[in-house]
């Protein structure tokens, strides 16, 4: 068991990645709060975790992009749990278009949701981390943030300004027993890529040496490893799981 008796945060937890890493760190053994938005499908996970070890993980409605939301988020886990041992900033979404199509209403909500949101999450779960002396920060950035993307102005600037974030935590606040590290996923099978046009996709794909699309499990192992004391020397770095996408 590599996360025995670790409380961890996992914003965006109840789909997708976030679901798969939830189950594998309940697995692992550590205590998952599923923080989504979508709380149909939080509670689901949560429950569905349950069944594996009771008080293995609680489901909180959360809207990352609210400073508020994530406080009374935060607030809940402090109080049934203690402080986190793990934050996995994963909520995330898209709002593609062509920049000279794009509203400001797109370019707003992806930057309050992938930019704001993990500043915000980070901000109200970092003191108490500093206060106990560890933890580990996992910030969600994409191959989008390192490389740029056709149509995604937008999660491309939030992506990006993630890699900055993570860099300035692991120097602010490495010497407090904490490591923040990001991942950067390639083209990960979920509902985000299913969204993409066939077109696109295929030509995608047709550049991926290992010629498949990445799998959720591939995203959650990565945080798995970043998360346990196996990482504990790896700070500040960009994981990139991309299949071979960039090389
Ligand atoms: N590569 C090359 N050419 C592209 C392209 C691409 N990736 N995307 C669009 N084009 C071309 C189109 O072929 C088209 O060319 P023509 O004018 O010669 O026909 C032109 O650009 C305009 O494209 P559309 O007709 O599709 O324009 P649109 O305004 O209808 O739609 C769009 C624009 C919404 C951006 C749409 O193209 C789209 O959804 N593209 C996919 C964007 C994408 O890759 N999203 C990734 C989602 S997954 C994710 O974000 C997770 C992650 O971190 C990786
Ligand atoms: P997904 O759409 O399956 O899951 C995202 C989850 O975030 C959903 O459960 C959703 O309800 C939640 N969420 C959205 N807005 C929220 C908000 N305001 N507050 C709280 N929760 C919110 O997407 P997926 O693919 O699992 O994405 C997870 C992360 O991985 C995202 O940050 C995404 O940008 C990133 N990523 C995904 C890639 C992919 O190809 N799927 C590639 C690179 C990065």
């Amino acid at each position: 068991m590599r996360l025995q008796g670790k409380v961890a945060i996992i914003t965006g937890g109840g789909n997708g990645i976030g679901r798969e890493t939830a189950a594998l760190f309940v697995k692992e053994g550590a205590k998952v709060c599923v923080a989504d938005y979508d709380e149909t499908a939080g509670r689901k996970t949560a429950e569905e975790l349950r069944a594996i070890s009771e008080e293995s993980a609680m489901s909180v409605k959360v809207d990352v992009s609210s400073a508020e939301s994530v406080e009374r988020m935060v607030a809940t886990v402090l109080e049934r749990w203690g402080t986190p041992d793990i934050l996995i900033n994963n909520a995330g979404i898209t709002q593609d278009s062509m920049l000279t199509k794009m509203s400001i209403e797109q370019w707003q909500r992806v930057i309050d949701v992938n930019l704001n949101g993990v500043f915000y999450c980070t901000r109200f779960v970092a003191p108490h981390m500093v206060q106990k002396g560890n933890g580990k920060i996992i910030n969600t950035s994409s191959i989008v943030g390192v490389h740029g993307n056709i149509g995604q102005t937008n999660y491309a600037a939030s992506k990006a300004g993630v890699i900055g974030m993570t860099k300035s935590w692991a120097k602010e606040l490495g010497h407090k027993g904490i490591n923040v590290n990001a991942v950067a996923p390639g083209f990960i099978e979920t509902g985000m890529v299913s969204k993409m046009p066939e077109k696109v996709l295929q030509n995608l794909l047709d550049k991926v040496p290992l010629h498949r699309l990445g799998k959720p499990s591939d995203i959650a192992h990565a945080y798995l490893y970043l998360a346990s004391d196996e990482s504990d020397y790896v700070n500040g770095t960009v994981l990139e799981v991309n299949g071979g996408l960039v090389i």
